[in-house]
């Protein structure tokens, strides 16, 4: 019997998981000085917390996620995203009552049953970052700062920040009633989805994937021409920062984004290199969430980006070194064999990655195993060189070689 791995789900294993490594250690390096600490939410969670913040008339409630019942028949859903789990946290755990902003990153495989496609997976990873406890628009620009320092630190250029504002509770009743006359006469082309969400979030109809959907809102009104006063200015104060930063933006009034919870700021950072699944990192506000979930009146913001589309860019735009080992064994012989095992004991434990050679395998195979791995160094032992206390060293990269004695080894790797 032969398995293959699901569709729209992928392995991931070297020499890319370099890459992955390296994405994680950058966030986690930058994410850290700018006060952000790692929580880690279960993967599960009660199929509510989804239904209830990303909203109900979403492409990801209505049609992606991955929801069972458990044995005891309660409804559990894997998470699509990591924000809502990270809110139930912080208010289950009353992370509130610490003082003001409370930060957290988080990072692991999210679940959404889409279309398979390039850069748009079924379990896809997610880095994401949270800040509660800050209304004003200040932390809105150090999150978008922030992302522009962790994707320089990447090496990936040709990036686009795209902002928005959505408006708030007092903004968005404006801003329904202009969308309900707008569709109103196009009421008829649109999808059935859209249809349904005409009568209860005509926003989404905004993130419509459907082609006739597409079309059809060509020419709706912008939010941001319905700001109220507050949301304008919080806005416009947020580009000043943005400016004062040095992070380079464009107001894209179409962004609505796919999930219900957002408030005010929105944003996409985006890539032309991935073609059509875009969007490597995006976010926004949300300021009722955690009151939504039980919590006291607490603005927050975060962002998330997708793993793999950030190590696709890695992978485009550089020639990222593998990690290779600085020394290789080669044996020739028993008692070799046992030398060897002993010498890349002391190296291993002195923190120097060791590769053996194995006995039965000729000088050839091993040197050319030596050669794949990209060695650094390889050491020839054999019966003469045990003899003589001496082995025989070779630099891979320059040919240079020579002998040298057993009890010299550590000091001439250092
Ligand atoms: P999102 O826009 O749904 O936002 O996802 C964020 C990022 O995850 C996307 O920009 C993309 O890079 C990646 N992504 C999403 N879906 C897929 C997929 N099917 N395959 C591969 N990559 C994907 C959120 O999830 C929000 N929780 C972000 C947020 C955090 N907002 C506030 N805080």
């Amino acid at each position: 019997m032969k398995y293959n791995a699901l569709k729209g789900v992928h392995d991931i294993f070297p020499p890319d998981i370099h890459l992955w490594q390296k994405v994680e250690q950058t966030a986690r390096d930058i994410f850290s000085v700018y006060g952000f600490q790692e929580l880690r939410a279960p993967i599960i969670e009660a199929t509510d917390v989804f239904t209830r913040s990303i909203g109900e008339t979403s492409d990801i409630v209505e049609k992606e996620m991955y929801t069972f019942n458990d044995k005891a028949d309660r409804r559990i859903t894997l998470r699509p995203e990591g924000t809502a789990p990270v809110v139930r946290c912080y208010v289950e755990n009353h992370l509130y009552n610490l003082p003001s902003p409370q930060k957290y990153f988080y990072s692991g495989p999210m679940f959404r049953y889409e279309r398979p496609q390039s850069g748009r997976f079924r379990q896809f990873y997610q880095i994401g970052a949270e800040a509660f406890g800050v209304g004003g628009p200040k932390i809105d620009a150090e999150i978008l700062s922030m992302l522009k320092l962790f994707f320089e630190r990447l090496g990936l250029k040709e990036l686009n920040f795209q902002i928005n504002s959505i408006g708030c509770d007092k903004c968005r009743p404006d801003y329904r009633k202009a969308l309900l006359d707008f569709f109103s006469d196009r009421l008829e082309g649109l999808c059935q989805d859209c249809k349904r969400r005409y009568d209860i979030n005509p926003l989404r109809i905004l993130d419509c994937k459907v082609e006739a959907c597409i079309k059809l809102k060509d020419g709706a009104p912008y939010v941001t021409d319905f700001l109220c006063g507050e949301c304008r200015e919080h806005f416009n104060a947020l580009q000043s920062f943005l400016n004062l930063l040095d992070v380079p933006y464009v107001i894209n009034p179409n962004m609505v984004r796919g999930l219900d919870y957002y408030t005010r700021t929105t944003f996409e950072v985006t890539c032309e290199h991935l073609g059509s699944q875009n969007a490597v990192a995006a976010g926004g506000r949300y300021d009722k969430l955690v009151q939504e979930f039980g919590g006291p009146p607490t603005p927050a913001i975060g962002f998330a980006a997708g793993m793999e589309r950030l190590t696709t860019l890695l992978k485009l735009s550089s020639i990222e070194k593998v990690p290779s080992p600085k020394v290789f064994i080669a044996i020739l012989g028993t008692t070799a064999e046992k030398e060897s095992l002993a010498i890349a004991t002391r190296l291993r434990e002195e923190g120097i990655w060791t590769e053996l050679g194995y006995a039965g395998n000729s000088l050839k195979s091993q040197l050319r195993r030596a050669d794949k791995l990209s060695a650094e160094y390889v050491f020839i032992i054999g019966d003469d060189e045990i003899t003589a206390g001496k082995l025989k060293w070779k630099k891979l990269s320059d040919g240079n070689q020579g002998e040298m004695l057993f009890t010299d080894i550590y000091d001439f790797l250092k």
